[in-house]
């Protein structure tokens, strides 16, 4: 969902906001607010300018369902937000991986820009597994998971998925003080490297 914000919005109306949607997911690395919910993503801070693949938030931590938010604090169109609706996929791509499993940890390049050395030892001893091929606790839709970014150890050929996803995105060009809010359990999703000073404010939360 894309919501226009007529105004600047202040952190605590965000941090507001966010708490409405769910429960909010605590954090450690880059957060602004006291309660540690609400993280900076910005071109020198986290996530950085580089490339950030197709992926599920918090694919690798315990959990099945978390919404995000983000909001454009300055300059966010300096990287479109490309999304793929997973819940959309056709029948005979779900067919292919009716029985396949991924396996998900944090991968290596975000060890130190994300995590801090005991979220780290936490999320490497949960060894999260997820069926490719989900339902959704709240709506009932299946969906095809699979969070090709962060996926470990793979076994199985995601061409196909790849493929799928190429061809049905949808992008999002950002406008001054926009918000979106997305299903993260359906909702794949990726940004391209950019140059210039880009910052955004991320909650995420679970319903
Ligand atoms: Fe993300």
């Amino acid at each position: 969902m894309k919501v226009s914000c007529p105004k600047i919005l202040e952190l605590s109306e965000f941090e507001s906001i966010t708490r409405s949607l769910g429960k909010p997911l605590v954090t450690s690395k880059h957060v602004l607010n006291k309660d540690r919910t609400v993280q900076e993503l910005s071109n020198n801070g986290l996530f950085s300018d580089g490339d950030v693949g197709w992926h599920h938030d918090w694919s690798y931590g315990r959990g099945n369902y978390f919404g995000t938010i983000l909001y454009n604090v300055k300059n966010a169109h300096l990287s479109p937000t490309l999304f793929c609706d997973m819940s959309k996929v056709p029948e005979s791509l779900k067919q292919m991986y009716s029985n396949a499993v991924g396996n998900y940890s944090p991968p290596k390049h975000l060890h130190d820009l994300c995590f801090t050395e005991k979220q780290l030892r936490i999320l490497e001893k949960q060894k999260v597994q997820r069926p490719f091929i989900i339902n959704h606790h709240i709506t009932g839709e299946e969906i095809l998971y699979c969070s090709i970014s962060t996926i470990q150890n793979n076994q199985h050929d995601l061409l196909p998925i790849e493929k799928y996803i190429e061809s049905n995105i949808y992008k999002y060009e950002w406008k001054e003080n926009d918000f979106l809010i997305w299903d993260n359990l359906k909702m794949i999703h990726k940004r391209n490297a950019f140059k210039g000073e880009r910052m955004l404010w991320r909650s995420q939360f679970i319903i």
